[in-house]
């Protein structure tokens, strides 16, 4: 080894002790400062996910399931299902393809559902200990039902709310609703639908539908909430926007504070994509003016930006990012946070316009393996520990740059604490809890930990 590069790496010791002072943490948990109650964690049934499940060999499959659901994995408890097609599919379709068909007498399920995304479904509700709260997102009406005449580019329904193209998209999610209950699979929430504001653009490559605030609160209003009332469905939570951060809290405002709309609404869905350039002090904000409402990250994944790398394996950034991302959330009164495709293939699809991303389990169907990534194990440090039913308590450090942190009480009363370190250093690190005492520990550069322990009246 030359001198030269001894002499840099020594330089580089020194700049790393005059940054780092004496490095300790302690991280003070206060369970009597209680915030929101947790959703839960999990992922989508998408098609794509749904379709590489079903390319591996029925053993494989049991893994991959187990993996997500059963206490020997992550034990996710939402899922999310798109409402027909979506980019991950392998084609557009809607459930009601005759124009015109306004009592949707002609209203069916695709294959998609019957053979992969029911099955699917119902395999991980029988291994999982938790009840999974499915959430159902449509990207778009079928095109007769739309100003632009199909699911893709920019569009909306036709006419207004209250009238027949509205009434009949209402309908078309109650028949959804219906058609997987005939199978046993039952909702817990609908979202008004997906990333609504795409609809604004033309060229939008693959299924959307345009809803501003105003026409959203009376399509609820004069529609969603009526007809799911009347058909017997009206315990579904109704989850409005489905969009980024960034249209907070105007877009709440609009739609909450409307007496009528809001009487249907149960919560505020969110997509992470502009999580990078939208402060969450918008979350906190909007939870301060409607703190009824609850808050929830329904879509998230890495590899989206078009310069991005689809897939990469093992790459422990991505995990660091998702992570990063819930703490961030959770810090501001967001009650639950579901990932995007459980499974994707190789290349980050199958996405049937080409818009590849990555997944927290990738699957190798020719050598009939999956590979869990670094995503799914930071997941995994909330949605198995993180129970449904907990509830965020405070912490705070004496070194708040350092590390990321967020408490919880569980729903037995027990204690957790999950650690971040984004950093390359190592840290000492004492836990105060007042009504137990200190657990002294380390944080390892690059790392995320879970600490349990039980409460006082429970030692
Ligand atoms: C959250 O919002 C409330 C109400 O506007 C404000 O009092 C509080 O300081 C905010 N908290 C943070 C952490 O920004
Ligand atoms: C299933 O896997 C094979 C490779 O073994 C691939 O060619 C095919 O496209 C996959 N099918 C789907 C629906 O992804």
């Amino acid at each position: 080894m030359d001198t030269g590069r001894v002499l840099t790496i020594l330089a580089f010791v020194a700049v790393v002790c005059a940054t780092v002072p004496d490095t300790s943490i302690t991280i003070t948990v206060d369970r009597n400062e209680e915030y929101q109650t947790i959703l839960g964690f999990g992922g989508s049934f998408s098609d794509s996910a749904a379709l590489n499940l079903y390319n591996l060999s029925s053993d494989t499959q049991d893994k991959l399931l187990r993996a997500y659901f059963s206490s020997d994995g992550i034990e996710y408890s939402f899922g999310r299902v798109p409402i027909a097609s979506c980019d991950f599919s392998t084609r557009e379709y809607s459930y009601a393809e005759t124009p015109d068909d306004f009592n949707l007498d002609d209203f069916q399920l695709a294959f998609e559902d019957i053979d992969y995304k029911i099955p699917m479904i119902q395999r991980a509700s029988a291994m999982s200990s938790r009840p999974i709260k499915l959430l159902g997102s449509a990207w778009s009406a079928p095109g007769w039902m739309k100003t632009n005449g199909a699911m893709k580019g920019g569009g909306a329904l036709r006419g207004l709310p209250g009238g027949y193209y509205y009434k009949t998209w209402a309908l078309y999610l109650a028949k959804f609703l219906e058609a997987y209950s005939a199978y046993d699979v039952d909702f817990w929430g609908l979202t008004t639908g997906n990333e609504p504001t795409a609809g604004l653009f033309p060229g939008w490559d693959w299924q959307c539908m345009f809803f501003n605030p105003e026409l959203q609160r009376d399509f609820i209003k004069l529609d969603m909430g009526p007809i799911l009332h009347d058909r017997g469905h009206k315990d579904v939570e109704i989850v409005i926007m489905d969009d980024q951060r960034f249209h907070l809290p105007h877009w709440a405002e609009v739609v909450i504070e409307d007496p009528v709309a809001s009487q249907f609404v149960s919560g505020i869905g969110l997509h992470w994509y502009t999580d990078f350039l939208i402060d969450a002090s918008r979350l906190n904000e909007t939870h301060h003016a409607y703190p009824d409402y609850f808050m929830i990250n329904t879509e998230a994944c890495e590899g989206y930006l078009p310069w991005q790398e689809k897939v990469i394996l093992g790459s422990w950034e991505r995990g660091e990012s998702y992570s990063h991302d819930i703490i961030e959330d959770l810090s501001n009164w967001v009650g639950g946070w579901i990932d995007w495709n459980m499974a994707l293939d190789m290349i980050g699809g199958p996405n049937w316009v080409g818009n590849f991303v990555d997944s927290p389990i990738i699957v190798n169907a020719e050598e009939d393996v999956f590979y869990k990534q670094p995503m799914y194990y930071h997941l995994g440090h909330f949605s198995k520990f993180i129970a449904p039913g907990s509830v965020r308590v405070g912490s705070s450090s004496d070194r708040d740059r350092l590390v990321e942190h967020l408490a919880f009480k569980l729903p037995d009363g027990d204690m957790a604490l999950v650690v971040l370190n984004r950093k390359e250093f190592t840290f000492p690190l004492h836990i105060y809890d007042p009504d137990v005492g200190y657990l002294n520990a380390e944080v390892p550069s690059r790392s995320i930990q879970t600490y349990l322990w039980k409460s006082p009246s429970r030692l």
